[in-house]
């Protein structure tokens, strides 16, 4: 299988190309990038230097007759219009823009500043969660990888509202990033000076992720339940944690015992037994969750851990890619988040 990744230059696209080097069955033939147009991977990213893409040279557009699977690392509106050149020729397309992520398409101008102008394609459109909805994504064309902070969220939330244990029509989520989540272009609170030492939420009422997540909510348990989401930057490059917050019911014990159970089988979720850490799954595509129970309050708090990179987007995109193709789902991932994980 022939592959193209589009935007290949930024920090999903050369993450992915990173978690493609073991692969055997797929060969990348085409990466883009407008700004390094002509130029070698390897005097863009020497780490590339000693790998088989070394002398993949960037071209400034996507050909769209390359390959047969495109990985789309783009901006929102620009995947917006390549996701229907591409699926109108026959090819598969794993967009990781939120450009098919939302089914209402209201939210669209609303929280994107954009009409979605295909409403019949978002209709097809999997979204690309494999705990939730793994047997849609082995069928489809083209799938909506997540948000970063929508995987972390989702996969806290789901084992409790899919077994109907949640009281609250509301449920609290504080999440906190990493600084790579705002991509590679140059902005002048990342800054080095100026995020050094620094921690702040951002977009304290009003973050286009909450749309995303109380629609996939609603789509895997048909219940309408509020996401009152407050995101913070953290000062390091990579990883991510969301610590989620609802009325329950259930106690600590029954409470674990569910998240143990419904997750039992899935290769990259890890229930732990102490809050996790961003440092146990940077680099990789796990993970990891830790359920606690308020007594006093009668709330339960569940706390997940990913790499914003890794499980929120682009290893994430290749377990949909196995999925697609009918790999192994964790066949090179594993070892991949295995062997990537460095500690301390
Ligand atoms: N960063 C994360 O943690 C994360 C997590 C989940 C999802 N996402 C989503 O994944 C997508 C990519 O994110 P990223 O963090 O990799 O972004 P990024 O680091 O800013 O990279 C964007 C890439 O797209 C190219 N590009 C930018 N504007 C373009 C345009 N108008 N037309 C064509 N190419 C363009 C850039 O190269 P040139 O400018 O050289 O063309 C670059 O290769 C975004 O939609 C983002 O929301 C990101």
């Amino acid at each position: 299988m022939k592959i193209s990744i589009a935007g290949a230059s930024g920090y999903t696209g050369i993450e992915l190309l990173r978690g493609l080097l073991p692969y055997k069955e797929v060969e990348v033939v085409q990466i883009t990038s407008r700004q390094y147009e002509g130029k070698y991977l390897e005097d863009v990213f020497p780490h590339f230097s000693s790998t088989k893409y070394a002398e993949l040279k960037f071209d400034s557009e996507i050909d769209p007759e390359c390959a047969d699977l495109y990985f789309l690392c783009l901006p929102h509106q620009p995947s917006l219009h390549l996701v229907k050149e591409l699926i109108d020729k026959g090819k598969k397309v794993i967009d990781l823009s939120a450009a098919y992520r939302i089914k209402e398409l209201t939210r669209y101008p609303e929280f994107y500043g954009f009409e979605h102008s295909y409403p019949d394609l978002l209709e097809k459109a999997v979204y690309g969660l494999p705990e939730i909805f793994r047997d849609q994504i082995k069928e489809v064309s083209l799938v909506a990888n997540p948000g970063c902070y929508p995987t972390a969220t989702l996969l806290a939330l789901y084992p409790a509202v899919k077994e109907n244990v949640v009281s609250s029509e509301k449920v609290i989520v504080n999440a906190l990033s990493g600084i790579s989540g705002a991509g590679r272009s140059l902005k002048q609170q990342f800054h080095y000076p100026e995020a050094f030492g620094d921690a702040y939420a951002y977009n304290p009422v009003k973050h286009r992720h909450i749309p995303e997540m109380e629609d996939v909510v609603q789509r895997f348990s048909g219940k309408k339940i509020g996401i009152r989401f407050t995101p913070h930057i953290l000062p390091v490059s990579r990883g991510m944690i969301s610590t989620v917050v609802f009325e329950t019911s259930l106690n600590k014990s029954q409470l674990e015992e569910l998240y143990r159970l419904e997750y039992r089988y899935e290769p990259f979720i890890r229930i732990q037994s102490s809050p996790p850490h961003i440092k146990n799954v940077v680099g990789s595509n796990y993970c990891d969750i830790y359920v606690d129970y308020d007594e006093k309050n009668k709330l339960a708090v569940v706390i997940s851990a990913i790499d914003n990179l890794g499980k929120g987007a682009s290893l994430q995109a290749l377990q949909n890619l196995n999925l697609m193709t009918g790999l192994p789902e964790d066949k090179y991932i594993k070892e991949l988040s295995e062997n990537s994980i460095l500690f301390p």
